[in-house]
């Protein structure tokens, strides 16, 4: 079969590899329909380089139609589905607390990593990823989501990650309807953020700094401005001085570092109480610039507010302003999303004929799994007004 394969740092390929295979009673087979690329994506093709394998396939976004299916999987031949981007069992300790990230049954535990995912790494299980033809599903008996013949594809496929994604990161920031979030990027995850908080009567405001996505934010109600000094404030202002009661991250550790930008006067105020030895590295070498969104939320939330990090953070040594933390009594919330938990939440959303989240504006670009390489680097780049890259492996090059 053809699948997307991890090679280097920015580089990946469509190479032939072997056919997948049912290795456990509860595994499936899926032939492949639709297969997004994530943000997630990106940090595997920058800072979590080291913990690749060229080769590796990558993808944890696919839906598609079961193909074989073990004989305890659950699932039959020609069932539709789309397929969590982490593996879990569904009964143990955590999964029964809605905490199917940190399954016990699947844990790595060689690398001391919560439950596996498709397609992430060596930290994360060197699962096989889904941006293939077809896909092997472990604990298929749990995992993979049933849906109907009637919608398109992309109706369903954002049950895999960036729905419930947003849906958690809304659910952590811990508001009630009247109260205010901001919404820090307006990537996928950003845009479902901002949206599903909407549609649970919050006040949204949202920075990006790429027009585009804005753009696309502010056609769903959003309150949008750019990524620029006079932000900060901007937004404080609109909420009596305070800040908004949440923040929710959805930038992660790819934040572009601006050193006019809000963040930058924050952290350099923040880090000169530090001593002079270690501040002066703490910028230059820690890799503050990295944890741009991470600050600038710490800073814009309200006192007493909540700060919901859904974008990834990695790295053992992130300088945390702890002082601020603490002076401004912040909860922070943050995790891998746990898919199934916010699956029956969800599913009557994305199949309302109103289409309350919008699901239908949201694709930018349908992509035959042959143009993944050149999709990545548009997806990365933000270019051609790219916000959503869907590969589809049965579309002819
Ligand atoms: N928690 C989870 O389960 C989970 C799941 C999927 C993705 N993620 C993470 O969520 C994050 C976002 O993913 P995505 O798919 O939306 O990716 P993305 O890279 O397209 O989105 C990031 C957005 O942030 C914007 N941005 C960059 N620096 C900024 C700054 N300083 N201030 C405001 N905006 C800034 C970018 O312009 C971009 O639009 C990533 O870190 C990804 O790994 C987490
Ligand atoms: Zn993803
Ligand atoms: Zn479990």
């Amino acid at each position: 079969m053809k699948a997307v394969t991890w090679q280097g740092p920015r580089k990946v390929s469509v190479d032939t590899v072997p056919d997948p295979f049912i290795q456990q009673p509860n595994d499936a087979i899926i032939e492949v329909t639709s297969t997004a690329i994530c943000g997630s994506d990106l940090h595997l093709y920058e800072v979590l380089g080291p913990f690749m394998t060229p080769g590796d396939i990558v993808g944890h976004e696919p839906m598609g139609r079961v193909v074989e299916a073990g004989a305890s999987s659950n699932l039959r031949p020609g069932d539709r589905v789309v397929i969590p981007f982490q593996i879990a069992c569904g009964d143990c300790y955590f999964c029964a607390q809605g905490l199917q990230t940190q399954c016990e049954t699947t844990q790595v535990k060689e690398q001391g990593s919560g439950a596996p995912l498709f397609g992430y790494s060596q930290l994360y299980g060197s699962v096989p990823g889904g941006q293939a033809q077809y896909l092997r599903v472990p604990h298929a008996d749990y995992g993979p989501i049933k849906v109907g013949d009637e919608l398109p594809d992309h109706r369903y496929l954002f049950l895999s990650d960036v729905l419930p994604t947003a849906w958690q990161a809304v659910a952590y920031a811990q508001r009630s309807p009247g109260d205010s979030v901001a919404v820090l990027g307006l990537g996928p995850i950003g845009q479902f953020a901002a949206r599903i908080a909407k549609h649970q009567g919050l006040t949204v405001y949202a920075i990006d700094p790429v027009q585009e996505r804005r753009e696309m934010a502010a056609r769903h109600g959003i309150l949008v401005y750019d990524n620029t000094d006079s932000t900060v404030n901007a937004i404080r202002e609109a909420t009596q001085g305070r800040g908004p009661d949440a923040v929710i991250d959805a930038v992660g550790m790819e934040a572009h570092g601006d050193p006019q930008s809000a963040f930058a006067k924050f952290a350099q105020r923040t880090v000169q109480f530090l001593p002079d030895k270690l501040g002066q590295p703490v910028m230059d070498k820690a890799g503050l610039d990295r944890l741009g969104a991470l600050y600038t939320g710490i800073d814009l939330v309200r006192r007493g507010g909540t700060l919901s990090l859904s974008g990834v953070y990695g790295g053992q040594a992130s300088p945390l302003p702890m002082l601020s933390l603490f002076d401004k009594q912040l909860q922070v919330t943050m995790g891998q999303a746990n898919v199934k938990r916010w699956v029956d939440d969800l599913l009557p959303l994305v199949e309302d004929p109103r289409d309350p989240l919008g699901v239908d504006d949201f694709v930018t670009h349908r992509l035959p799994l042959e143009q993944a390489p050149a999709a990545y680097e548009m997806f990365q780049k933000k270019t051609d007004g790219c916000i959503k890259v869907v590969l589809e492996p049965q579309q002819l090059p």
